[in-house]
């Protein structure tokens, strides 16, 4: 059997680029391996002229239970456009997609699953480089993850995010005014008439949600680390740019491949701190450094949560996008989008960060600007605030580092002692927290129990907890709430999350009980359960967490190897060592 005739597209780091003989199967006879995988490959028709060229496989991830992936058709005609353009073979494949809110218990759970499958696929097929199209809020890590591991050339392109729509005059886009719009119904300011119209009109296009949630955070940080196309994060779904960028992804794959452009030389500890950076600048998602922490991790990058707390303190928010500001992503779009807040935040950038397309970023950015909307995106010294988005606590309530979007939350709330009213399960908060008995003040701190990473629930977005009915009713907008889950990326309020370690893994916050008082400080970056150490240890004593262990399938493989927050909530045997 012949070699394929591909001597024009050696990959500068002396790799050969292999086309349909990459990884044959193995039946003990590679001629014939071939022989058989051009023949049935010929079976769809293919030329042998087709079959010669190096292969770009295209990772679909089109699903009925995937509002947010509505348009991936038309991106992955539009990349096989750009495959075929450069003289590369496009073959497309499946993978697992998630959509948000399909899932039971919660997307995060198969977030790892996701992540396996990306791996595993774009090792077992023959392919010289790969694009993932992903966007809805698990997908674009889950494919960072995989990418990250299996280390292929690898492009992401991004699905876009929504268009708002609009109710009685007013602009409304998903999913930050859902929970605006829920927590009026709740207090009983929206009506069941108003809020079954509101439904229909937060989510009317494809695409991802409207504003800087987990989903469009996640597509600023793989721009940020070098795995997009430059400038593509923010096209919405809709526009046509979003094929054009498709296209363009499709054309420059085999071009990063022949450079040689893996995603080891791309996600690297200068990067990761780039897009810690990003992250804290645009008022990202929690979910963010969760994400971010599991796909380093892949690549033996360690996240310190105190490190990320001297960033913050030197990373002011400059975006004015919900749920911080105002805006959506649309605006995020035509105001000058991800080109114009990393010019802002160029002096804290490393700069020699390489690129997909083998620019390093200070390159990218030494074009010239294009234009800025300041109302959106302001300059590095005239921020929405000093000191980025999100800041780590640390206390005997969570040594392990907890999470809070201070730029979502009420600075009236960051220095505060209250009272704990708690929650043991997430069965328990929804019995309880409208019971009209229910001994609770608007400054107690609500606190829930066994819904981290190892808890039956799996992590899920929980820790939005309701502001209780006759609170709520009564005018009451924000309290401090603390749990070991996760809260959307789309949600508000003085809202601290992540506790590290998690009850479910003898953590304080399984400990915590009715009454005790819980001090939260900003300023000192700290979370304190005010009983002395001895009572939590004579209290773990008597109460050792008993998680429910599934005892098959995927479940229990998640169980057993799920690891804490402050370590991305990856599976332990992905980790690379670091
Ligand atoms: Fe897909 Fe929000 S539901 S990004």
């Amino acid at each position: 059997m012949v070699e394929l005739q591909l001597g024009e597209n050696s990959m500068s780091d002396g790799g050969k680029i292999k086309g349909l003989q990459h990884g044959l199967t193995n039946y003990g006879d590679k001629d014939f391996s071939l022989y058989l995988r051009r023949s049935f490959a010929k079976s769809m028709g293919y030329s042998d002229e087709m079959l010669e060229r190096p292969i770009v496989g295209i990772i679909n991830t089109a699903s009925g239970y995937n509002n947010c992936h509505r348009g991936m058709p038309e991106l992955v005609e539009a990349v096989k456009r750009g495959v075929l353009m450069r003289g590369g073979l496009p073959i497309d494949f499946p993978t697992i997609s998630l959509g948000e809110v399909f899932l039971n218990p919660t997307s995060l759970m198969f977030r790892n699953l996701m992540a396996m499958d990306t791996e595993e696929m774009i090792r077992a097929q023959p392919m010289d480089a790969v694009v993932m199209i992903g966007g809805c809020d698990k997908t674009v890590p889950a494919q960072l993850m995989g990418a990250a591991s299996a280390d292929l050339p690898t492009l992401q392109l991004i699905v876009g995010p929504m268009m708002t729509g609009r109710y009685e005059g007013e602009r409304l886009g998903a999913c930050t005014d859902c929970r605006r719009f829920w927590a009026d119904f709740r207090a009983g300011r929206v009506n069941e008439g108003q809020i079954g119209q509101i439904e229909g009109n937060l989510a009317t296009t494809m695409g991802t949600c409207a504003v800087m949630g987990t989903a469009s955070t996640m597509a600023c940080i793989a721009e940020t680390l070098g795995m997009t196309l430059p400038g593509t994060a923010a096209i919405p779904a809709v526009h046509a740019d979003r094929l054009r960028a498709a296209e363009a992804t499709g054309a420059q794959a085999l071009e990063t491949a022949r450079q040689g452009l893996t995603p080891a030389k791309l996600i690297t500890k200068k990067s990761v701190e780039n897009a810690l950076r990003v992250l804290l600048a645009l008022g990202g998602s929690t979910n963010g450094i969760l994400h971010l922490t599991a796909i380093a991790g892949r690549r033996g990058v360690k996240i310190s949560l105190y490190r990320l707390n001297e960033l913050s303190d030197t990373t002011p928010v400059l975006i004015n996008l919900k749920p911080t500001g105002v805006g959506y992503m649309e605006d995020f779009h035509t105001a000058g989008a991800m080109g114009a807040l990393l010019r802002e935040l160029q002096p804290l950038l490393h700069l020699d960060c390489p690129t997909l397309t083998g620019e390093t970023l200070g390159e990218r950015l030494a074009a010239a600007p294009g234009y800025v909307d300041r109302t959106i995106i302001r300059a590095r010294d005239d921020g929405f605030e000093d000191v980025g988005g999100l800041v780590a606590l640390f206390g005997n309530l969570a040594p392990g580092g907890a999470i809070l979007k201070r730029s979502a939350a009420d600075p009236v709330l960051f220095e505060a002692t209250g009272r704990a009213v708690v929650f043991t399960s997430l069965e328990d908060l929804a019995e309880r927290i409208d019971a009209e008995d229910l001994d609770v003040k608007a400054d107690d701190i609500l606190v829930l129990q066994n819904a981290g990473p190892k808890s039956p629930s799996g992590m899920p977005e929980a820790g939005y907890i309701p502001i209780p009915k006759k609170l709520a009713q009564a005018g009451v907008k924000d309290m401090i709430r603390i749990s070991d889950c996760r809260m959307s990326g789309t949600a508000f309020g003085t809202i601290v999350l992540h506790v590290t370690p998690e009850a479910a893994a003898g953590g304080a916050i399984g400990l915590v009980q009715n009454g005790d008082e819980i001090r939260l400080s900003v300023s000192n970056k700290s979370l304190e359960l005010l009983i002395n150490n001895s009572e939590i240890e004579r209290r773990r004593q008597a109460n050792p967490p008993r998680p429910a262990v599934p005892t098959r399938g995927y479940a229990k493989l998640y169980a057993d190897h799920v690891t804490q927050a402050d370590q991305g909530a990856d599976f332990d045997f992905l980790m690379a060592p670091n």
